[in-house]
């Protein structure tokens, strides 16, 4: 089973949109194995979004992501990386298809509720920039064997 990392942004929470996208995840039968409702620190989002560094974009992303709370997560079951990728959509506005999270809610590639690790070198990254390993839950889901 994989890992990967996800974190719904600033723009989510406030607009009250937690419940609706935690349960696209929940229903397709994704595990959730954490979960962080924080505020991100200046030091944490410069980690996070350090591929970045340098683009004309990078000051308006580290504002925005610690502008307001996020909830991070992590979730695990096969494949995850790509799938919830898919489930979120593609980052800019008129690529994002109509049943993902970015296509039936998100109007700007600021503003796009959700973020995704795009790689296993990122998930496993990113995981441990948010996450002690004792916060990382290992449990059965019951319903796994409903799901594989
Ligand atoms: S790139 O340059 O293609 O690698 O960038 P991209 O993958 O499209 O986007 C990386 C993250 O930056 C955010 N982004 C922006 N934020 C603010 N303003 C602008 N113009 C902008 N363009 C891209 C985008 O939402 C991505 O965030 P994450 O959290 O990684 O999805």
């Amino acid at each position: 089973m994989e890992k990967t990392f996800s974190m719904i942004k600033p723009d989510g929470i406030q607009r009250g949109l937690v419940g609706e996208i935690l349960q696209r995840f929940e229903k397709k039968g994704i595990k959730i194995a954490a979960m962080k409702f924080m505020m991100i620190s200046r030091e944490l989002a410069e980690k996070h979004y350090t591929a970045h560094k340098g683009k004309v974009f990078y000051d308006d992303l580290i504002r925005f992501i610690t502008s307001s709370p996020v909830l991070a997560m992590v979730f695990e079951g096969e494949d995850v990386i790509n799938i919830v990728r898919k489930l979120a959509g593609a980052t800019s506005p008129e690529a994002a298809l109509p049943g993902t999270v970015r296509g039936d809610y998100s109007l700007d590639v600021e503003y796009n509720l959700i973020h995704a690790s795009d790689s296993k070198e990122s998930a496993e990254r990113e995981i441990s920039l948010f996450f002690r390993e004792e916060e990382i839950i290992n449990y059965e889901l019951i319903t796994a064997k409903w799901v594989y």
